[in-house]
This record gives C-alpha cells, structure tokens and sequence, in this order.
C-alpha cells in the first residue's frame, strides 16, 4: 500500500529546506551504499553527521509526530533520523530493497525499516525524470510529488529512482519501525482509520463509531510490538 501526505512542510518551510540544501556540502551516495547496492546507486547525499541534515531532519520529525495520517499509515515505533538525497545529470538509483536494519547514528539504537517515507523538496517542474518508482503486489507505481508532499510505503518493495535527465532533484527519505510489523496488517489498520475519521466528519451515530474505535484499538493490541 502506497500512501501519499500531501503538504508535510508547508511551501515556505520548503523554500528553508531548499536554500539550506544548497549550500550544504554533499557526497557521493555510495559512501552509505551496501555492496550490492553500490552497483545501482548513483546519487548524492548529505553526510550523516551534516549539520544541516540534523536540522532540516528534525524539522521534519516535529511536523511527522504531529500529522495524524503519517502516525495512522506508518504506526510508528521509532524512527531513524531523515536523510538527504540529490539527484542530477543523469543520475539513478536502479532497482533494490533497502536494507532491513539500521543503526540509528551516535547510539547503540537499531530499528527495523518496516515503512519507507520520501519526501519531495523539488518542484516537478524543477526536473526531467526523478520518479520514484515502486513495484509491490499490485504492480508499478510511479510517485513524483509536490514540494513538501510525503509518499509513505512498505520497506520491503522493490523500488528505483529513474534518472534525472534536466534540473535537480531534492528529496528527504527515512525509515520507520512500526508498531504493526506486517504491511497487509497496517493497510486494514489504516483502511479502517480512514471510514472512522469520514464517519465522524459525516456526524455519524457516535455509540457505533465508539464500537468501530473500539474494533480498531483491540486490534492494534492484538498486533502491536512496543
Ligand atoms: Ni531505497
């Protein structure tokens, strides 16, 4: 299941990430590449310990533990800190599964990335190319977002950015352990979320939607790690 969020960052807070970015140094994607992964990725990214990757991150952070449909899509234990990406002239990611367990940076923390996230920092306009492609049971998706906007999906997809032919691509990405380990058990979870949140707004009969809230809990209970 592949959830898109849109405005994550509002399009000034976007406009600080970008010229933060940019005056940030990058480097080669294939330091934090595994051996395998070295064959297909051809990206830049922001060192781990960039000052500007801890700032931008925990902007991102503060608005993620805030934004009720990113908790109800990815059900998040923990999270690693974002990181960074750039894309251009050319340059891909060709198609991989991330790695399954993480190190989180300075502590002796590892979690599970049980949801990818990608948030777009480039205006589509911006660039040829760049979209992130994603292939799960239901076939191939390709995601390319507003500035600001998040796709969310299961870590264990098979997934591609296509090149970037003209322009420059920005983008944050980061891993979440979730609560609910299995992705067809977060998707009913999530499913039935969304017809709660509608059958409220709808002002639908409360004894029923306490009932339906009530279904929903027991089964994050009868499934969640903490
Ligand atoms: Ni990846």
């Amino acid at each position: 299941m592949l959830i898109v969020i849109p405005e994550v960052l509002s399009p000034d807070e976007v406009k600080q990430c970008r010229m933060a970015l940019l005056s940030a140094p990058w480097q080669d994607g294939l330091e934090t590449a595994g051996y395998l992964a070295a064959d297909v990725k051809k990206n830049q990214q922001l060192p781990l310990d960039s000052p500007v990757a801890k700032d931008i991150g925990s902007l991102i952070m503060q608005r993620l533990a805030q934004h009720p449909q990113f908790i109800a899509a990815a059900l998040p234990a923990k999270m690693l800190p974002p990181r960074f990406n750039r894309y251009e002239g050319g340059q891909t990611y060709g198609n991989h599964i991330d790695n399954a367990i993480f190190n989180v940076p300075g502590t002796q923390e590892r979690i599970r990335s049980d949801v990818s996230s990608t948030l777009f920092l480039s205006p589509p306009d911006e660039y040829e190319g760049g979209e992130l492609v994603i292939e799960d049971t239901y076939g191939t998706q390709q995601v390319k977002l507003k500035a600001g906007d998040l796709v969310v999906y299961p870590g264990t997809s098979l997934h591609r950015v296509n090149p970037v032919t003209a322009g420059m691509r920005l983008a944050s990405f980061f891993w979440t352990q979730s609560m609910i380990r299995q992705a067809h058990q977060r998707a009913l979870l999530w499913e039935l979320d969304q017809s709660i949140q509608r059958l409220a707004q709808q002002g639908s009969d409360t004894a029923e939607l306490a009932r339906l809230s009530g279904v929903y809990h027991n089964l994050i209970r009868e499934w969640a790690e903490v």
